[in-house]
């Protein structure tokens, strides 16, 4: 049985005159919302999904449309794939919430998208380690990867936590593809005394998100197609710094100005991996060609907080 609430405790907003009070009543309806924070997003909702209904004058048909879409969103966000996020993130939405919430100078290191694959659950590794762990193919590039941490101010950062993930040159992260040992291309590594930190890996090569569901789709409507510029994750952290959320880019990659979910938020974040062949790699098994990668990490004041994973990997 439910329970009538009092009259005097009923919030009469009304009934529309014209079809254009709705939106206004609705505000109306809402603004006894206690949470201020949660009133406002709210309000501004009700107030940009209304306008778009009537800009676009969404017919029934297109409204049917829209509500399967958002279904077919949480059906598709199961296990190791959230299609929520890639979807956030092929709209720019993800990007643009990222933009409005850097709290970085100009003069730092750009921050960059999480991404759907970030598990948190990576070992951490003694500097050095390869985290290429799948058996070496022939046309792997060896990539040695050297950093330093350092505050705004440039004094190095110890004992900072650098966490780096990445997909294979097939384009697939480890938790996509079974065949691939756990933790393949990913791994946790800690600063020196003096900021620095370095680790070993494969070149990544580009890739298409996945297309399976509903982003496929929009995609295919839109004739975008499907690629990431290729690219290493990172987080930075350090106690009392603002972890730093980044991603990395060759910036010869075909797709750097078309990446598909806008994640080359800044062209600093597209730099050089030179190649070498001289013979002289940091590792001796390593007798071909081989890339390097110099990176220098700064963080702001602030918490540190290592994000949550978005899959349930
Ligand atoms: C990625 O970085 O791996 C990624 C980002 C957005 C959508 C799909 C994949
Ligand atoms: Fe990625």
């Amino acid at each position: 049985m439910f329970e009538l609430p009092k009259k005097e405790d009923i919030f009469n907003h009304g009934i529309p005159s014209t079809p254009d009070d709705i939106t206004e009543i609705v505000i109306k309806a809402m603004g006894q919302t206690g949470n201020p924070r949660l009133r406002e997003i709210l309000t501004a909702l009700v107030k940009h999904l209304h306008a778009f209904g009537r800009e676009v004058k969404l017919n029934d048909e297109e409204f049917t449309q829209a509500l399967d879409a958002v279904t077919r969103l949480g059906h598709l966000s199961v296990g190791k794939h959230n299609e929520t996020v890639v979807m956030s993130d092929a709209l720019g939405f993800s990007t643009l919430v990222m933009i409005l919430n850097q709290n970085r100078d100009a003069d730092q290191m750009s921050p960059a998208l999480l991404g759907p694959f970030y598990t948190r659950k990576d070992p951490e590794y003694p500097n050095g380690f390869n985290i290429a762990r799948d058996t070496p193919k022939e046309s792997d590039i060896p990539l040695f990867v050297r950093g330093r941490v350092q505050d705004k101010h440039g004094k190095p950062l110890a004992n900072a936590l650098v966490e780096v993930w990445h997909a294979s040159p097939e384009g697939l992260y480890d938790n996509q593809d079974e065949t691939m040992p756990a933790n393949n291309l990913r791994g946790k590594f800690r600063t020196d005394g003096d900021g620095q930190f370095h680790f070993r890996t494969i070149r990544p090569a580009s890739y298409p998100i996945p297309t399976h569901g509903l982003v496929g789709d929009m995609l295919r409507a839109q004739g975008r197609h499907p690629f990431r510029a290729a690219h290493l994750h990172f987080t930075v952290s350090a106690d009392d710094h603002a972890t730093l959320v980044t991603q990395i880019f060759p910036q010869d990659d075909l797709f750097v100005e078309s990446d598909c979910v806008f994640g080359v938020t800044s062209a600093d974040l597209a730099i050089d991996f030179p190649m070498h062949d001289d013979g002289k790699a940091p590792d001796d098994d390593v007798t071909g060609a081989y890339c390097t990668l110099d990176l220098t990490f700064d963080l702001s004041p602030g918490e540190s907080r290592l994000p949550q994973s978005p899959i349930n990997a």
